[in-house]
């Protein structure tokens, strides 16, 4: 990272204090950092030691008092390569996403170029609330990357979403910025999300409580990485827009089954990442069913196995990923399903663990490659384990 200059805009959060690291961590690899900090954050870390650790002076207010000096934001702004606000409070989001300019750092973010990043901070119910879902999407939309908050203990005593990315993360997603985004260029990447619904009458179905987000964190991944990507999604309220993405939504695991047999031989990767329905009546009606007995029975025929397909007319050069949720012997089980299935890695989530699986943003992910060796990762939050897994898989392409 020799000579790239990052911009980082510290908001007031108790997470302030550890940028100190993350600003090390970034001028050891290389980079020119230099710092806006709200004048709230001054309260959690001094301006004295980011400069010091920066290595330039550390700007705040659009005035400077002292020296009779302008702070000139369009400049701030013109100057960096990336854009990075960490911590980012609530309110400082919330005024990001609607236009303000009431102070140096968010003044800076309207004059930006350059891409900007933000690594949200705060209590568990502030960043649970609608107001910032809805906030940190209409970022998103902006293309504004999300670093987004981890599990764990809060500064608060509560143990929930809304703790920072710790530093070595950001580090890792600054790098991935800078030097790894053009490594999947080139490559075509077929990946599967979401739930499928199988419909019993027009108004119901069989379904199950994925959210999809899993799938869309790593096409999401892949995409920064250059890749161009077909996501084909089960209903799901995940969003993602991208002008390298190929957005196909199914509804059942045959309509699921059908588009991926379109796309599978043109691509280069395939990761499959839907919890496809095992199963699904065997008569759909098109009248709503009526209630009559006390007791009713809806016969139920295997669907068909989307990914052991993509691995019957695997070619070499393909390279094919697959999950596997287990909740016993759960290695036995992933290693057996990867040699079954013909892939060349399968990601093991095991429900033994707390905070992976269905409905939580979190996931502990276990990798198992076709020698059977295993590669173990961290409890994470899925758009960390999306980052861990891409790297992975980008190593063995
Ligand atoms: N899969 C698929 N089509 C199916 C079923 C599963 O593509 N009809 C894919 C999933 O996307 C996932 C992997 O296969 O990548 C999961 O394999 P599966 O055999 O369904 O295992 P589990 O559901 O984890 O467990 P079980 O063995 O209990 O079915």
């Amino acid at each position: 990272m020799r000579g790239k200059r990052v911009l980082l805009g510290i908001t007031g959060g108790i997470a302030a204090y550890k940028i100190a690291g993350l600003i090390r961590l970034l001028r050891k690899e290389g980079a020119d950092v230099k710092c806006i900090m709200t004048p709230a954050s001054c309260d959690f870390i001094s301006p004295l030691t980011i400069a010091t650790l920066s290595e330039h002076p550390v700007q705040i207010e659009f005035w400077d008092r002292r020296n009779g000096s302008w702070t000139n934001h369009v400049d701030l702004g013109l100057w960096p390569d990336l854009f990075l606000i960490t911590p980012l409070t609530a309110n400082t989001l919330a005024k990001l996403a609607h236009g303000y300019a009431d102070n140096l750092l968010t003044a800076t973010y309207l004059s930006a170029r350059c891409p900007v990043m933000i690594a949200p901070a705060m209590d568990l119910d502030m960043y649970a609330h609608l107001t910032t879902t809805e906030n940190l999407e209409r970022l998103r939309g902006h293309g504004v990357r999300v670093l987004e908050a981890q599990y764990g203990e809060l500064a608060s005593g509560l143990v929930g979403q809304g703790r920072m990315m710790e530093p070595e993360d950001q580090l890792k997603e600054v790098k991935n910025f800078f030097q790894g985004a053009h490594d999947l260029e080139g490559k075509r990447v077929l990946i599967t999300a979401g739930p499928t619904y199988e419909k019993i009458d027009p108004v119901r179905f069989i379904g199950n409580h994925s959210s999809g987000k899993m799938g869309y964190r790593l096409a999401e991944s892949a995409l920064r990485r250059g890749a161009e990507v077909i996501l084909v999604s089960g209903p799901s309220a995940q969003r993602l827009e991208h002008p390298a993405l190929q957005l196909i939504r199914v509804e059942s695991a045959l309509e699921m089954l059908e588009e991926v047999k379109k796309q599978w031989e043109q691509c280069d990767l395939g990761i499959f990442a839907a919890a496809v329905a095992d199963y699904r009546p065997a008569e759909a009606t098109d009248q709503k069913i009526k209630k009559k007995e006390d007791e009713m029975s809806i016969r139920l025929v295997k669907n068909p196995d989307i990914l052991a397909w993509a691995g019957s007319v695997k070619k070499e050069s393909q390279f094919l990923v697959g999950f596997a949720l287990e909740t016993n012997d759960a290695v036995r089980h992933a290693e057996e399903k990867r040699a079954r299935k013909n892939l060349d890695l399968i990601v093991l989530n095991t429900l033994e663990e707390a905070g992976s699986g269905f409905q939580v943003d979190t996931n502990r992910v276990h990798l198992i490659d076709r020698n059977n060796k295993l590669t173990s990762f961290e409890l994470k939050e899925k758009s960390v384990v999306a980052e861990d897994i891409i790297e992975f898989i980008k190593s063995r392409l």
